[in-house]
């Protein structure tokens, strides 16, 4: 029997909940695929910060980058300041796994609500292919003369070839895979240099892919023709900050928050899966946390640990789901119970 080691990072709010519903999901897979997943649960997030101080030790570290794959639930919390656990937790698991892709799909379902619609009911199907590593999260930048009116505060956004060349390389083979255009969105008209470098490695790597058109849209213009012409998006590239924008602006146009997921990857190399909603305190535990986004991650995971077979079943269910259910009627158990159910 296959068998795969899976670290989970159930974290904080809503975390725990839509975990579960992905984990229900994920063993009614592989029953049905007839393989195993080994289940490492790791404590992480506010309640061991506030417990131990700690956020992500070497240690912690080294054990998570032994398995095939993380699943994450969310991180964040009220009690901890800001950044603190979102810095050292989610973004240094990117940068030290170096996670480079993160992979942003957005489609809407049929069942499901778009908030453009009854405006707009038709195939919305959009992958940002996010920068994960650099840009404005590269955590670098100054603070000087602080509290005062000459107050100084920089933030750099840090883009090399090499990072820019690899995602780049990345989202034009999924372009070509999937026989789509592939957008490339930044501001170049202000952000020179670094758009100068996403546009000198498009027609670079463009180079190696004949067979597949290219766009370029400002990330101004990109949002306004995400809400008004969303068609004209296929696969999107784009750098780490506009990639985190982006995918908010289409979670919207696919039902909402709860309904995207997302893979932070290192392709070939352990890599992590998350929902691209946040922590939601305000809901925690009252059963209104929406599953999909987690379970559509799992769908990723197996996706990427070879098992492309069930990561369809699991999208298949989900979208059988949807199409016949009023998914918000539903509590978070209710919903990954029908779509673990429905894997077989
Ligand atoms: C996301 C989140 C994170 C990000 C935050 C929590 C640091 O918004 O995964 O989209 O900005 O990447
Ligand atoms: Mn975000």
């Amino acid at each position: 029997m296959r068998r795969h080691s899976l670290a989970v990072i159930p974290g904080d709010g809503i975390g725990p909940e839509v975990t579960e519903g992905a984990l229900m999901a994920l063993d009614a897979v592989a029953d049905a695929e007839d393989f195993a997943l080994e289940v490492t649960s790791y404590d992480l997030g506010a309640e061991r910060y506030l417990r131990s101080g700690e956020v992500l030790t070497d240690d912690d570290l080294q054990r998570l980058s032994d398995h095939e794959a993380i699943l994450l639930g969310a991180v964040g919390d009220p009690r901890v300041p800001p950044g603190v656990l979102e810095k050292g937790l989610l973004l240094k698991l990117r940068r030290e796994l170096d996670l480079y892709v993160n992979l942003r799909p957005a489609r809407l379902m049929s069942g499901v609500t778009s908030s453009l619609s009854p405006v707009y009911s038709e195939d919305i199907d959009v992958v940002v292919v996010r920068e994960n590593t650099e840009g404005l999260y590269c955590g670098r930048g100054e603070l000087t003369g602080q509290g005062t009116e000459e107050e100084v505060a920089t933030e750099v956004s840090l883009n090399t070839a090499a990072s820019v060349r690899r995602i780049v390389t990345y989202a034009y083979e999924l372009a070509a895979e999937r026989n789509e255009t592939l957008t490339m969105v930044h501001k170049t008209n202000v952000l020179e240099r670094a758009g100068g470098l996403y546009g000198r490695m498009m027609r670079e790597v463009g180079e190696n892919y004949p067979n597949v058109s290219t766009a370029y849209q400002h990330i101004d213009a990109a949002c306004l023709l995400m809400v008004t012409q969303p068609k004209r998006f296929q696969v999107v590239v784009t750098d780490n900050l506009f990639g985190d924008i982006l995918s908010d602006l289409l979670a919207g146009l696919v039902g909402g928050i709860g309904y995207v997921g997302s893979a932070n990857m290192n392709p070939g190399k352990v890599s992590m899966f998350e929902p691209v909603h946040g922590s939601a305190p305000d809901i925690a535990g009252t059963g209104l946390a929406n599953p999909i986004g987690a379970i559509l991650s799992a769908a990723m995971m197996l996706r990427h640990i070879g098992e492309e077979s069930g990561a369809r079943r699991l999208e298949g269910a989900v979208e059988a789901v949807a199409a016949k259910i009023e998914l918000e009627q539903l509590s978070t158990r209710e919903a990954a119970e029908l779509i673990a159910e429905a894997t077989t």
